[in-house]
This record gives C-alpha cells, sequence and structure tokens, in this order.
C-alpha cells in the first residue's frame, strides 16, 4: 500500500554523510587527536582528507555528483578550543561551508556532536559532569545562532549508545572509561544533553529566526535476530537487546522519561523531543541467550563462523551485508510515528562492485519500506570520501570517492554513479512523497 505523506522538501534528499574529525584535518583541541597523540594507536588522523583547504573543492564534486543534501559535523574544539572562547574563524569556515552548499542547492543536515569533545570539556569529568548537558547546549546556542539561518535540519548526536558503549563501557575509544556505573550516568547525561539542545535550538528558530527546523539525533540501529529461532529464550533475548540497543534512547527523549528497569525511573522537563528520526544502519547481528542477571539479559552476539551459511556477504572490516534488515528497521519505527532520515548507511570494501551492489539493494530497501508507509525523507550513504574510520585509521575505504593520502587527490568511484541512479529511481517511482 502506498501513503501520501508531506514531506517538507521539495524532493527526496540523497547524498552522503560526513564528520569533521574524520575528514578535516588538524582537529588539534580534541581528545581523540590527544588519544591519537598519545601512542594508543597505531595510527593518527593529521591531515586526514584535509577537507578544511579543500571543502571548496569537495562541495563542488558533490554537486557534479548530482546529490541534493549533504550531512557534516561542526567540530565542537575547533569552535570552542577553550571554555568560552570562541573562535570566529572556525564558525566562518562552517558559514562557508553552508554557503557553498546553499549556492548550489545542497540541503544541510548539520550534526552538533560526532564522538569528538574538546580536551577542556574532558579535562573537567567530560560526560559524566552534571553541567555536562549544559555545557554542550551553551556550544549548540552559540553554533545555531550563528549559523542556523542556512539551516533546516539538525542532527545533536550522533550515535549516543555507540559512542557510551565505546568511550565509557568498553573504554576503546577516548576517555577509556570500563564503568557500567559511568556509563549509566553518561547514558543519562546524553539524554538529558540532547533534550537540552532540542530546546535550545527550537527557542532560537522561533525567536529569532522564525523559520521551521527539525532536530532529531542519528541512532544507530542494528537488525537482530536469534540464534536459534526455535528457542524461546534467544527470541526474548532479542527482544531486550533489540529495545536496549535501538531503541532506549529514542524512547527515552520521546516519552520524557529517563527509565531502565530496576536501575531509574525520573521524568525530563519535556517529551517529543524529535521531530524526526535520524537511523544509521549497517548490518544485522544473530544473538543468542547468556543468563539473566544484569548484563547477561542482553545476550551474546554469536560468532560468523557459526552461522556458516545463513551468514550473506561481508565487508572488509566482517560486517554482514544485510540489506532486508534496513527494511526491517525502517518498519520497526513505525510505531514512532515520525519521519526517518537515513543519516549513514554504508560498506567499508576496497570492491567497488560490492558497494555498486550494496548500495542498489539497500536503497532498494528504503523504497519497499516508503510503499509500505514508512515515511522516509532521504537516504545519506556514508561516506563521501574514504576518510579516518576511528581506532581502526585509514584502512577502510568506505567512500564513493577514492582519496590518495600521499597527495590529497580525489577519485569518484564509479558506486557513485549507482547511488545517482538508484536515488533518482526512488524519486521518481514515488512522486507522492514529494511536498
Ligand atoms: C558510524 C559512525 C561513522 C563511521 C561509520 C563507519 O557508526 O557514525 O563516524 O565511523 O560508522
Amino acid at each position: 500500500m502506498t501513503e501520501k505523506y508531506e514531506s517538507p522538501f521539495s524532493s527526496f534528499l540523497w547524498g552522503t554523510a560526513t564528520s569533521a574529525h574524520q575528514i578535516e584535518g588538524n582537529n588539534r583541541f580534541n581528545d581523540w587527536w590527544e588519544w591519537e597523540q598519545s601512542g594508543r594507536l597505531k595510527h593518527a588522523s593529521g591531515v586526514a582528507c584535509d577537507h578544511y583547504r579543500l571543502f571548496r573543492q569537495d562541495i563542488e564534486l558533490i554537486s557534479k555528483l548530482g546529490h541534493n543534501a549533504y550531512r557534516f559535523s561542526v567540530e565542537w574544539s575547533r569552535i570552542e578550543p577553550e571554555e568560552n572562547i570562541w573562535n570566529e574563524v572556525a564558525l566562518a569556515y562552517y558559514g562557508d561551508i553552508l554557503r557553498e552548499l546553499k549556492s548550489r542547492h545542497i540541503e544541510p543536515i548539520v550534526t552538533l556532536h560526532h564522538f569528538t569533545n574538546p580536551v577542556w570539556f574532558m579535562r573537567k569529568g567530560g560526560w559524566l559532569l552534571p553541567d555536562a548537558p549544559a555545557l554542550f547546549a551553551r556550544f549548540v546556542k552559540k553554533v545555531v545562532s550563528v549559523l542556523g539561518k542556512d539551516v533546516r535540519l539538525w542532527i545533536t548526536i550522533n550515535e549516543p549508545m555507540i559512542y557510551l558503549y565505546f568511550s565509557y563501557l568498553l573504554g576503546d575509544w577516548p576517555p577509556g572509561n570500563h564503568s557500567f556505573k559511568d556509563s549509566i550516568i553518561v547514558f543519562k547525561n546524553l539524554v538529558r544533553a540532547h533534550v537540552h539542545a532540542y530546546q535550545v535550538i527550537h527557542q532560537i528558530y522561533e525567536s529569532a529566526l522564525q523559520t521551521q527546523v527539525w532536530v532529531s539525533i542519528a541512532q544507530h540501529m542494528t537488525h537482530m535476530m536469534p540464534c536459534r529461532p526455535n528457542s524461546i529464550r534467544d527470541r526474548l533475548v532479542v527482544t531486550l537487546r533489540r529495545w536496549f540497543v535501538n531503541f532506549l534512547f529514542l524512547e527515552a527523549v520521546q516519552n520524557g522519561m529517563l527509565f531502565f528497569p530496576g536501575l531509574f525511573c525520573e521524568a525530563l522537563p519535556r517529551k517529543k523531543s524529535l521531530d524526526f528520526i535520524g537511523i544509521n544502519y549497517y548490518s544485522r547481528q544473530f544473538v543468542r541467550s547468556k543468563g539473566w542477571i544484569g548484563a547477561d539479559m542482553l545476550g551474546d552476539m554469536c560468532s560468523q563462523d557459526h552461522h556458516g551459511k545463513d551468514i550473506c556477504e561481508c565487508n572488509s572490516l566482517g560486517w554482514e551485508i544485510y540489506p532486508e534488515g534496513l527494511y526491517q528497521v525502517l518498519k520497526s519505527l513505525r510505531k514512532l510515528k515520525l519521519p526517518v532520515l537515513i543519516a549513514e548507511n554504508g560498506i567499508c570494501t576496497t570492491d567497488d562492485e560490492q558497494r555498486t551492489r550494496f548500495i542498489r539493494d539497500h536503497v532498494a530497501a528504503v523504497h519497499r519500506a516508503i510503499r509500505e508507509s514508512v515515511q522516509v525523507w532521504g537516504y545519506l550513504y556514508w561516506s563521501l570520501v574514504d576518510n579516518f574510520e576511528w581506532d581502526k585509521g585509514f584502512a577502510p575505504r568506505f567512500g564513493i570517492v577514492e582519496v590518495d593520502y600521499q597527495t590529497q587527490t580525489r577519485k569518484v568511484k564509479s558506486s557513485a554513479q549507482e547511488l545517482e541512479r538508484s536515488c533518482r529511481k526512488l524519486c521518481h517511482g514515488n512522486e507522492n512523497h514529494a511536498g
């Protein structure tokens, strides 16, 4: 069944996504830079894709590739390198990016927090600080006051649950915490930070800008399946894990309640702090039960060998390629009754034919979900260019544009044509969709 719905945009939004630290280069004042310099990793971001210098050329490329949307992040540590000291040059740089996009009719989707934090903020205590949400909101206020006139879509926090997991629970990312207790504090503060930022953004648009704005997070979503489909225990664990990984954050901000059974229940200052749902989808997991106490209730992820023939193709990081999972995840979001933006979906591979198939099949999955009345505003492929993939360095290749890191030259891969072909097909096959 096809259902008509109004989208505020003149067309289905499509293009790519990036983040500041992964492409700009020389983000010297953030915790990732410090982490890289400390020798904990085998590599450092350095000049990355030198996008800080080459942004005009990169945006021209985006335009040549036909994209009508682009998601990027502003770097908090560049804008506020010391507490409450604002770098006007950095703000002007992001203003230039927005002007370049506007002149080419490319819709910007701007992320305010994408894994990195200013060093001064982390020295004070980072996301464990009771006033972390207020410090983040002060930054948001500054950025939105200056850049807001050219932005209609904001993502406050990228993948809060992933950030929390790697930085505060597992300790693989800065600040390298490994504490369940701290993770709960950080979870609450990230939720509060989003709600606070949501309020600040809406206040600015209502009072000063008097235009419409849409605010969300980018929620990492995984499709999960029971290891043993006939096991009630595995099926129960999938339900719990799906709620925890995919929905805990979304439901907290929508219901206005910090809630975890047996652990906490606390009202937030407001409900409904999402205007749409941004999702990042990459893969699926098979899950099996482990136990019924504490974190064991979320089960274990099965190794792929264990599932052998059931596993489809994998990307070069070993993540399974499963387009059906994107369709399932989109359908699971219908209960929240909000439009969805696919803020990231991508593949790490050096085989560009594999990327081409990946894009074709995932955009087809989006189209199928739209035909079944899921409201999808757009699709952003991760990523525009090969870039700095956090603790994995420069080896993983996610881009539709190849980067020669020696010369910083860009070379468009043929999968870029598939992105255009598939998305244009989706736009045309779905004309009801455009508002
Ligand atoms: C996502 C991150 C993004 C990139 C891709 C591969 O989880 O948001 O920065 O690392 O994975």
